[in-house]
């Protein structure tokens, strides 16, 4: 950063002073430093002052406390709520100097004994005020994002743990009920929702935890290995293919499915973008999944029939809490943070993720996967 104070950088000064006798010796003073460049705008009312902070970049306001509209220490606090970050210094009579020091407690970074104020003096004061502002925003910066850190940690802690485990008994022990014989139809059908109930509920967790991870950490971490994107496709349209037997699947898998990828999270990926294809189109429809060499990488495709996605919601579909249309009737499995999952975990392996949706040719999401990362 250029320093303040220069021809480059002009110091910009907000004087605040009534009285014109003062304000003209302070102009004076500071036009007799020639090491310093100020650009001064002068004001006489605390209203006028607060009107320009708020509308013009000020690096320092010089505020007299005893203003026609303002008396005291109750000058400050209109002036940094206008303008938080700008630092102050005050200027108060010969016999105010218990006053001037309760104005530093009120948040003045310094103050000014008027009639005792020098070209220099006035100049360190300044410098110092702009300074000691710099450190305690930046302290301010840290306390926020040390805030910030610790509910991640505490929000992470109660999904991760607090709501994880009692769901976790109760997914184990519906799975436990239903080995049981003799259970009665409507017992055994029960005993299932709960189950799948359950399930569900933990799939949205984990998907509130990956959320949390992303907006409030620093992204996902990836632990890369070499694997075959096409056995992982394989698994994941097998798997739906068991919780919904009378769908059909078209999976074309060509070319090299070797890559360096984190397994867990491309096969999260694929998952969301099949799971939804299966989601959001007609049961008598079919579901293709496609993969093929593309560059220096592969590019894998999900298409599906249906209500297409609004044109005017495709740009927004990667937001968190996104949905395409908001249907009644319709069951709604997850809390519209699967795409935005997706995105993350595509754009954190330097890949693309893409899709187009029309009435006539149905709903594609296209993943482009390099095998590398550009920075490996
Ligand atoms: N393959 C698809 N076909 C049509 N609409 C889709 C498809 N995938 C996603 N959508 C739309 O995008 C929205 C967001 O999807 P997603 O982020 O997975 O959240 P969720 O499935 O939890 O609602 C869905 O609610 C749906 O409206
Ligand atoms: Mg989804």
């Amino acid at each position: 950063m250029s320093e303040i104070g220069t021809d480059a950088r002009p110091l910009r000064l907000l004087l605040v002073e009534d009285n014109p006798g003062d304000a003209r010796l302070l102009q004076e003073e500071l036009r007799d430093m020639p090491s310093v460049r100020c650009e001064v705008t002068h004001v006489t009312r605390l209203s006028e002052a607060v009107r320009v902070v708020q509308g013009a970049a000020v690096d320092a306001v010089l505020l007299d406390l005893s203003l026609p509209d303002g008396h005291g220490l109750g000058n400050i606090p209109p002036l940094l709520q206008a303008a938080p970050a700008v630092p102050l210094v005050v200027l108060t009579g010969t016999d105010d100097e218990r006053l001037a020091v309760r104005a530093v407690h009120e948040g003045a970074q310094d103050y000014l004994v008027k009639g005792q104020v020098s070209g220099p003096l006035l100049v360190r004061a300044l410098r110092y005020a702009i300074e000691r502002k710099r450190v305690e925003e930046g302290l301010k910066r840290e306390e926020a994002a040390r805030r910030t850190a610790a509910f991640r940690e505490q929000f992470l802690g109660i999904l991760g743990h607090d709501l994880r485990n009692p769901l976790q008994a109760i997914s184990g022990n519906a799975a436990l009920l239903l080995r049981h014989a003799g259970l009665s139809e409507p017992q055994r059908k029960a005993i299932n929702r709960i189950s799948i109930s359950a399930d569900r509920m933990a799939r949205m967790i984990n998907d509130l935890l990956d959320f949390t991870r992303t907006r409030l950490g620093a992204g996902y971490v990836l632990e890369r290995a070499r694997m075959n994107l096409h056995e992982v496709l394989r698994q994941v349209v097998e798997e739906l293919e068991v919780a919904h037997a009378e769908r059909q699947f078209e999976l074309r898998l060509t070319g090299n499915g070797w890559g360096d990828w984190d397994a867990d999270r491309i096969a999260q990926a694929a998952s969301n973008l099949v799971g939804n294809a299966v989601q959001y189109s007609p049961e008598d429809s079919v579901v293709r999944v496609t993969m093929a060499d593309a560059e220096v990488g592969v590019r894998l495709e999900v298409h599906n029939r249906g209500l297409p996605i609004p044109s005017e919601r495709l740009t927004t579909i990667f937001d968190p809490f996104m949905r395409a249309q908001e249907q009644r009737g319709v069951k709604r499995n997850g809390l519209g943070l699967g795409l935005y999952i997706t995105h993350e975990i595509v754009r954190a392996h330097g890949g693309t993720l893409g899709v187009t949706s029309t009435e006539q040719d149905g709903t594609l999401f296209w993943v482009y996967l390099p095998r590398q990362y550009p920075g490996d």
